[in-house]
C-alpha cells in the first residue's frame, strides 16, 4: 500500500479553520481507507515563529488532534501523532540540512512573507531564526521519514513540496535511492479558501471561521464579513470575486450560489439575505463536528493515549527509514 502523510501546525489555540478543513483535512479523510496514512501535529514547526509560547503550543496540540478526529480521521486506520514525540524527525532534519542549498531556502515565498509579517508587527531581525529559514527542511524530513508517496495539502504549501522533491532527488543522487519522490495532492477545486475579509483564510490575518466556533460566533462573524463594497442597495450589482460571503457560499452550496447570483443580477438579492443563508449552511455543516470535538476534549486522557499509540507506530516506521539513511551515509 502507498503511504500518505500530512500535518498541521498547532498555532494560536490550535483550533482548525475552514481553510485547513477544506484545503487538506477533507482529502485526508477521503484517502484514509485506501492508503496507509500518517497525520501528525507539527509542534516543532510552531516553534519557528512562536518560540516564546511552548506551553500554549502543547495545549494547542490536543485541539488539533481533536479536530482531526472530529472531521473524520479514524485513529484505528490512521496513525495520528505529535511530531515532537518522534525524535527521528530531528535526526533526519539535521542530515538533510547538510545537503540543502541556502539559496533554495532564501527564495521560499513563505519565508519572505513571514519575515515581512514579523517586521510589520515590529519584531526585529532577532526574531527571525535559523529554524524559521529551515522550516521547509524540517517539513521535508517529516515527509521523507515515512517515505511518503503523496502529501495532501492546500495550495499555499506547493512551494514547500517542490523543495521537498528537490531535496529527495539530491539525497538519492548523492547516497543512493532511499526516498520516493512525494507527489503533492493539492485540492484544485477548493483552491484557497477565502477568509472573512476576502484574503486567504489564515490565523495570521485573524479572518477565520473555526470548527470550534459556536453557532452565535459563526453568525456574528458572517454578519461582519466583507461583501461587494459597491453594492449598497439591494438593486446594486454584486461582484462575486470581491465578496467573501459569496465565495464561501460557492464552496459549500454551489447550486444555491448560482441561484443567488441570478437573483442578484435581477436586482432582487441583498447582502443580508446572502449572509443569513450562509450562516444556516455553515452551522448545519459544522454542528456535528463541534459536538464530536467537545466530547473528545472532555476526555484528554483518551486523546493522549491515541497520540501515544500513534507515536509508537510512527517511531517504528521512522526508525526503519533511519536505518536506511544511516547506512547510506556510513553511520551504521
Ligand atoms: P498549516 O498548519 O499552515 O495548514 C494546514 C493545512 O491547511 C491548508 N490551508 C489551506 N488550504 C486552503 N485554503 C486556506 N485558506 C488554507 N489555509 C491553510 C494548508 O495548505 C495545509 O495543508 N507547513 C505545514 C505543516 C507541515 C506539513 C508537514 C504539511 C509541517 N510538516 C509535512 C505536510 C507535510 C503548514 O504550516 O500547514
Amino acid at each position: 500500500r502507498k503511504r500518505i502523510l500530512s500535518g498541521m501546525q498547532p498555532t494560536g489555540t490550535g483550533a482548525l479553520h475552514l481553510g485547513n478543513l477544506e484545503g487538506a483535512l477533507r482529502t485526508w479523510v477521503r484517502l484514509q481507507d485506501e492508503y496507509d496514512m500518517f497525520c501528525f501535529v507539527a509542534d516543532w514547526h510552531a516553534l519557528t515563529t512562536r518560540y516564546h509560547e511552548p506551553e500554549q503550543i502543547r495545549k494547542a496540540c490536543l485541539q488539533v488532534a481533536a479536530d482531526y478526529i472530529a472531521a473524520g480521521i479514524d485513529p484505528k486506520k490512521t496513525t495520528i501523532f505529535l511530531q515532537s514525540q518522534v525524535k527521528q524527525h530531528a535526526e533526519l532534519h539535521l542530515l538533510l540540512s547538510m545537503i540543502t542549498p541556502l539559496g533554495w531556502l532564501e527564495r521560499v515565498p513563505s519565508f519572505k512573507e513571514k519575515r515581512e509579517l514579523m517586521q510589520e508587527k515590529g519584531e526585529g531581525d532577532e526574531s527571525i531564526s535559523y529554524g524559521l529559514l529551515g522550516y521547509p527542511v524540517l517539513m521535508t524530513a517529516d515527509i521523507l521519514l515515512y517515505r511518503a508517496h503523496a502529501v495532501p495539502v492546500g495550495k499555499d504549501q506547493a512551494a514547500h513540496l517542490e523543495i521537498c522533491r528537490e531535496i529527495a532527488r539530491r539525497f538519492n543522487r548523492l547516497y543512493g535511492e532511499v526516498f520516493p519522490e512525494p507527489q503533492a495532492l493539492i485540492g484544485e477545486e477548493t483552491g484557497v479558501v477565502p477568509g472573512l475579509d476576502g484574503r486567504k483564510m489564515s490565523k495570521s490575518y485573524d479572518n477565520c471561521i473555526y470548527i470550534a466556533d459556536d453557532a452565535d460566533t459563526v453568525a456574528r462573524k458572517i454578519m461582519n464579513a466583507f461583501t461587494t463594497p459597491t453594492k449598497i442597495r439591494k438593486t446594486d450589482p454584486g461582484v462575486p470575486e470581491q465578496c467573501a460571503v459569496c465565495q464561501l457560499r460557492k464552496l459549500y452550496d454551489p447550486e444555491g450560489y448560482r441561484v443567488s447570483w441570478e437573483e442578484d443580477r435581477a436586482g432582487r438579492r441583498g447582502c443580508v439575505q446572502n449572509k443569513r443563508e450562509l450562516i444556516d449552511i455553515l452551522n448545519a455543516y459544522l454542528e456535528p463536528m463541534r459536538a464530536r470535538r467537545q466530547e473528545l476534549l472532555a476526555d484528554p486522557g483518551a486523546l493522549e493515549r491515541i497520540l501515544a499509540d500513534g507515536a509508537e507506530r510512527a517511531r517504528d516506521f521512522a526508525e526503519q527509514t533511519m536505518r536506511l539513511v544511516r547506512a547510506a551515509l556510513h553511520f551504521s
